[in-house]
């Protein structure tokens, strides 16, 4: 039935109508009315683009007006509105906030990354949007890159086992309850670019994109993944976005792909080797190539008025345009959208409520990885702990990046428990907590000294990391102060990728990699504890120093702390 519903639709619709379906724009850049007049398909929020206040009514109020207006056109295609909810709702104030993928990847839990899809895809549905621009299978093969911690890990297993949260975001069907399209992205080879360089060239032969990059998508597809969006690499010179042979021959044809294929951010406009003007070619080759759905935030009109040009001088063909059009809507009808085109209100009683929260919790438990530990962990309770460090008590870095901002940012931007009032809570009242951020006032009466440094947040085009991994002068002098008051140091790293600590490792007393935790700091707190028997294996290999990068498990090179290592407690 949803086919013949699809061709009755597309035979009333008329050829400005099927441009309009293929055409997204960002919604500060379209009022619902202008949305509506251009027949547009689809409007996304990019990372940060919310209404004031940023709460789920406001989220809910905004998304069904824009699904009024389109509703209120001749033929009343309700739009389909995406949103990037990487690791939980992260957009939203009060959202539970999951860690990113790079913890996901080492807690090995597929199951548990199937719930977190579950309950993100609820709290986006709570606020209306119902496609979601998740899951990143990137196979990240380098950590200069700055968006290593979007990857489950450095080899395909990694981002394959973990492919389970499509089957949460989507539910058993698109139009259960609480459940949104997911996207599988970017396709293909994003994590695959030489010297880890974001948007760059992977330079790799077609037997290593097939080996190492195409596996996770082929599964995301098993698993029914509705959308994949394409990536800003290059492979071998030639931009993603202009690739007919990944797109149409080996994406739709080979690998039976029927979702639809979304475009990245002004991805087409790079197709002529700059990011100015938006050119007929670049709008040409993109749409024959075989994307159906134009990530055109700022440009939607331009892009409407190319298109139809090309498609009128017969240089774009009507069976591409209608090819477009039945993905597209085949989307929005399995989505329900046109029997249940507005927000689910019901969802909001349990947005960033305590059940969602103890899931986060689970996986920020499950996603530590203990490097080292010469007895100063688990933490007593009852011990005087002294605590410090720039990400000790910051919500903001310790959920990275795509955290209520597009880059993330500082300070306390969500609601949830810093890991300095986890470590307060769970120590409970009998353990003595005092912190200062540099570490001043520590001294030898402390029974234990807890650092937690690290990165700070970071998202697209500023997280590339050419020049080195090291702490920062503030981390170090930090640990030095802990150091010189010879109570054993744990050291506590919040960052999205291993970092190069080789020489320092010798003068601390236990390392923890907490990754980026999201919002629910008490998780590590259970680890530091004891509450937890620290159970994460790395999925990323720990380079000796940033000479070494890239090092994956295989190549036959030494890493500081290998694929798969994670120590545990001893038993009590
Ligand atoms: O979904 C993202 C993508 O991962 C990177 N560029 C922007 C898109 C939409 O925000």
């Amino acid at each position: 039935p949803t086919q013949l519903r699809v061709h009755d639709l597309m035979n009333r619709m008329t050829l400005d109508d099927k441009i309009g379906q293929m055409v997204q724009a960002e919604r500060q850049a379209a009022t619902p009315q202008q949305a509506a007049d251009l027949r547009l398909g689809s409007i996304l929020s990019g990372g940060g683009s919310v209404p004031t206040p940023n709460t789920p009514a406001a989220w809910a109020d905004m998304y069904d007006s824009y699904q009024k207006a389109a509703l209120a056109t001749p033929l009343g295609i309700p739009t389909l509105y995406g949103v990037d909810a990487v690791h939980g709702h992260n957009n939203v104030h009060g959202a539970t906030i999951f860690p990113h993928n790079v913890g996901l990847g080492a807690a090995h839990d597929p199951k548990l990354v199937e719930k977190i899809g579950k309950v993100t895809a609820s709290e986006v549905r709570a606020t209306g949007p119902t496609w979601n621009f998740a899951p990143c299978l990137c196979v990240s093969r380098d950590d200069r890159w700055g968006r290593a911690y979007e990857s489950f890990g450095e080899t395909p297993k990694d981002a394959i086992d973990n492919a389970t949260v499509v089957n949460g975001l989507q539910g058993r069907s698109l139009k259960s309850k609480g459940s949104v399209l997911a996207t599988a992205k970017h396709y293909v080879g994003d994590g695959g670019t030489t010297a880890g360089d974001d948007q760059g060239n992977a330079e790799i032969s077609e037997a290593e994109l097939r080996k190492i990059h195409l596996p996770p998508f082929k599964e995301a597809i098993q698993r029914g993944a509705g959308s994949v969006m394409i990536s800003f690499s290059s492979w071998n010179g030639q931009k993603a976005h202009g690739h007919k042979y990944l797109i149409t021959d080996v994406l739709k044809k080979e690998l039976r792909f029927s979702g639809l294929v979304v475009s990245d951010w002004n991805g087409v406009h790079q197709l002529n080797g700059n990011n100015d003007d938006l050119t007929a070619d670049e709008v040409r080759e993109s749409v024959n190539a075989g994307i159906d759905l134009f990530m055109e935030p700022y440009d939607a009109p331009k892009f409407i008025s190319l298109l139809r040009t090309e498609v009128d001088e017969g240089r774009v063909a009507g069976s591409r345009i209608d090819d477009a059009n039945r993905r597209i809507l085949t989307k929005k009808f399995e989505s329900g959208l046109f029997e249940k085109p507005f927000a689910d209100r019901s969802l909001q009683k349990d947005f960033g409520g305590a059940e969602h929260r103890a899931v986060a919790r689970e996986a920020v438990k499950k996603s530590q990885v203990l490097l080292k530990n010469e007895g100063a962990l688990p933490i007593k309770k009852g011990s005087k702990v002294f605590v410090a460090g720039k990400n000790a008590d910051d919500i903001g870095n310790q959920s990275g990046g795509w955290t209520i901002t597009w880059q993330g940012s500082s300070g306390p931007i969500t609601t949830g428990t810093t890991i300095l009032q986890g470590i307060q809570q769970v120590g409970g009242a009998n353990t003595k907590v005092t912190y200062d951020r540099e570490g001043d006032g520590a001294d030898k009466s402390y029974d234990v000294a807890v650092a937690v440094v690290g990165e700070t947040p970071y998202a697209e085009g500023v997280g590339d990391r050419p020049d080195g991994l090291k702490l920062d002068a503030e981390d170090l002098a930090t640990i030095a102060k802990l150091k010189a008051t010879g109570v054993p140091v744990v050291v506590v790293t919040v960052s999205g990728r291993p970092l190069d600590i080789t020489s320092e490792l010798p003068g601390w007393n236990a390392l923890l990699a907490a990754w980026l935790p999201g919002t629910e700091g008490a998780g590590v707190a259970d680890v530091l504890f004891g509450e937890h028997k620290p159970s994460g294996k790395l999925t990323f290999s720990w380079a000796q120093d940033f000479s070494q990068l890239p090092i994956n498990v295989g190549d036959g090179k030494k890493a500081l702390f290998p694929y798969g290592y994670g120590l545990t407690y001893k038993k009590k």
